[in-house]
């Protein structure tokens, strides 16, 4: 099974993009997590079954901040969730999409995230995550 999990935003000020995105959709986001491995601060709104994850960076270090230098705020990547994570990876990888990373790391929301390289994938980041248990 596979289903649309997130839409990624890269944005420069989180604060300022809540309340943008509160006004957006008529409520506001339900949490604010900061994952100090990517340098990221995330905050997440429930829209359905999918959510919307924005995005910003705490450190020049972040890939955020990197993205940031070369493009304007907007959407970063799309995140599918997946049943099995490394089976994922193994069938995206032997497909010939290449895997940004070599295992699944810890991403926020309870997730085991990686990444597809734009490249591969229409010039569109992609995220397969899977639920920590
Ligand atoms: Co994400």
């Amino acid at each position: 099974m596979i289903r649309l999990e997130h839409l990624g935003i890269a944005v420069k000020d989180l604060k300022t993009s809540n309340e943008l995105f509160k006004k957006l959709l008529g409520k506001p986001h339900y949490k604010i997590e900061e994952v100090e491995s990517e340098h990221v601060k995330t905050s997440f709104f429930q829209i359905g079954e999918s959510k919307i994850e924005l995005l910003e960076a705490t450190s020049p270090d972040s890939a955020i901040a990197k993205y940031l230098e070369k493009n304007r705020e907007g959407i970063h990547h799309v995140a599918f969730e997946v049943d099995d994570i490394k089976v994922a990876m193994e069938l995206a990888s032997s497909l010939g999409f290449k895997v940004l990373n070599e295992e699944p790391k810890r991403g926020a929301d309870n997730k085991l995230v990686c990444f597809l390289h734009p490249k591969t994938t229409n010039g569109v980041l992609v995220e397969f995550c899977q639920s920590i248990k």
